[in-house]
């Protein structure tokens, strides 16, 4: 069986790299529908050789489409997953529009593939923040194994999570810096090339930034465990592609640094690289155009009974939006379409 697909938001960093994941996983679409604004009418994009004209978003843009990948910012998912709901499409949005709403189920396939099954409610799945995707998928079997209580995460994100903008933002910061050139800034508050920026999305009345809330509130809501103590701070860095994360963890039962190795060794969407002797442990540059999870630099934390700390690496685009919402839809597709 195959399926009509639509990847709303495809001229986007994320929205392409939706239609790369379809065809690097051959998932069974019939027709691939590619909607963006006015401003990229004209434009085309290849699919498996073919090239496939991207047309305006409107109300009747869902007819006869069973999925629908989002990915065109909040506000457009806000006025148009309904819209597409209501057509008969499952959508899965990866703005952070619904991720919160309690009756519509906020998945990483990993760790709680058994609650799209509340998809039926709205017609809409979430697709979470890209940082706290890796984390979940890293943590996922610990939490298992001896109950997490506490996590207390620093993120190095990349630019690239911003979009397409700000890909262009670093790169042309860059060339300017090493030319004695004067440099823009238009993206972001601050120059970004050469920097680090401690400072996601918009900042809230608590005095954390709403990047680092998504961390904190989403990963009770994937875990189904409102009383895992979550703290973040997520740093935007010069880097194009892969986040990467220190992560703490206090558990309530005491598990070793040997055998958190072994259990993430096991682990569906884990690729552990943790020989420091060899200077082996994940990084962004390779885990780029990468599907898994990278975690290494496994230690015990040495100041508490019962702690450990890792490194977590995977490419925002790919595992932290794109190869997470398509996997999601190989769900839907095996089990309830
Ligand atoms: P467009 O290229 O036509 O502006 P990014 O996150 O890389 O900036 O990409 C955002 C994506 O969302 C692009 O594909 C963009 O299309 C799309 N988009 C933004 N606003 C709208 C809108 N109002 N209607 C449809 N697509 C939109």
């Amino acid at each position: 069986k195959s399926y009509n697909v639509a990847v709303v938001g495809a001229t986007g960093a994320v929205g392409n790299e939706m239609i790369r994941v379809l065809e690097d996983r051959n998932f069974p679409v019939k027709e691939l529908t590619l909607l963006a604004s006015e401003r990229s009418l004209g434009v085309e994009i290849d699919f498996h050789g073919k090239a496939i004209p991207v047309k305006v978003l409107d109300e009747n843009s869902f007819a006869g489409i069973d999925i629908g990948l989002f990915s065109a910012g909040g506000s457009v998912s806000e006025r148009y997953a309904p819209v597409a709901a209501a057509a008969g499409c499952v959508a899965i949005d990866n703005t952070s529009a619904f991720r919160m709403t309690p009756e519509i189920p906020l998945i990483v396939p990993e760790v709680n593939p058994e609650a799209i099954a509340q998809y039926r409610n709205k017609g809409i799945i979430a697709n979470p923040n890209c940082s706290t995707i890796q984390m979940v998928v890293a943590l996922k079997p610990i939490h298992d194994a001896a109950r997490i209580r506490r996590i207390v995460v620093s993120t190095y994100q990349a630019v690239s999570g911003t979009g397409k903008k700000a890909i262009t933002e670093l790169a042309e910061q860059t060339r300017a810096l090493m030319s004695c050139q004067e440099i823009q800034v238009k993206v972001y508050p601050h120059q970004i090339a050469f920097n680090c920026l401690p400072h996601i999305d918009v900042f809230l009345d608590n005095g954390y930034t709403k990047e680092e809330m998504k961390m904190v509130n989403e990963t009770k809501k994937i875990f189904n465990d409102p009383s895992i103590a979550v703290t973040a701070t997520t740093v935007r860095v010069p880097v194009f592609y892969g986040h990467s994360e220190s992560v703490n963890i206090e558990t309530e039962k005491k598990i070793t640094a040997e055998e958190v190795k072994k259990l993430l060794a096991a682990a569906p969407g884990v690729k552990l690289v943790d020989n420091p002797k060899e200077n082996s442990y994940p990084l962004a540059i390779y885990a780029a155009g990468q599907d898994d999870t990278f975690v290494g630099r496994i230690r015990e934390d040495e100041s508490i009974p019962n702690g450990i700390n890792m490194w977590v690496v995977a490419d925002n685009i790919r595992k932290g939006a794109a190869t997470n919402a398509v996997q999601i839809a190989e769900v839907l597709i095996r089990d309830y379409l």
